[in-house]
């Protein structure tokens, strides 16, 4: 209990650097019957990993970019390539636009990721965006060379697609940690 208060005010002072504000909490979005999950921040801890991943990777992708803390961290971090968020809720890629605008390598795209084609040679970061339908879809059409998968509950949709490289643990929000996997394409 006494972890979790920590562990939440340290992460409302590391968002209001960033942003201005919190980026906490679990919010619905108006595509849960759709397969999309809840909007949800990734741990700074899963953002560290995910920046020391993407050493040699021009673009990551976030798929569901939800609030935006992936992007703006790994801004923070260093990452000189280009970050793209995919977002299907116009209310959370609105936002996340919005605080965007000063960075030139940000972009975000309010569209449903299962109708977007990325690069090949970019990673993709995905942090538990949506169910099992829309996992299994949107992994037969995807080609990237990597993906990182934090709070990976969905594993038997990417293989045999995409090889485990790296198992994690790696902990949520609240200190709880969760299985998280590197993926690189078989
Ligand atoms: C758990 S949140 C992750 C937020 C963000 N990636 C982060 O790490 O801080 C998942 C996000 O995926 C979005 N999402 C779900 N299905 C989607 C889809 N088909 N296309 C684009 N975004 C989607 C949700 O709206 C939600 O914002």
């Amino acid at each position: 209990m006494l972890k979790s208060l920590i562990l939440d005010g340290l992460d409302e002072i590391r968002d209001r650097i960033l942003v201005g504000q919190s980026l906490s909490g679990v919010y619905d979005n108006d595509y849960l019957s759709y397969g999309a999950n809840p909007v949800q921040s990734s741990s700074y801890q899963m953002i560290r990993k995910a920046f020391e991943l993407s050493s040699g990777f021009g673009c990551v992708v976030d798929v569901g970019c939800g609030m935006g803390r992936f992007l703006f961290q790994m801004e923070r971090l260093g990452y000189k390539g280009q970050l793209i968020g995919v977002e299907i809720d116009p209310t959370y890629a609105a936002f996340c636009e919005l605080k965007a605008r000063r960075y030139k390598n940000i972009t975000i795209l309010n569209i449903d990721a299962l109708s977007y084609s990325i690069d090949k040679d970019a990673m993709v970061y995905m942090y538990n965006p949506f169910k099992e339908n829309l996992a299994r879809a949107f992994i037969d059409k995807l080609e990237a060379k990597r993906i990182f998968y934090t709070n990976a509950v969905l594993e038997s949709c990417f293989v045999p697609k995409y090889k485990v490289t790296q198992r994690l643990n790696i902990p949520l929000n609240d200190g709880t940690p969760v299985p998280c996997l590197v993926l690189d394409k078989a």
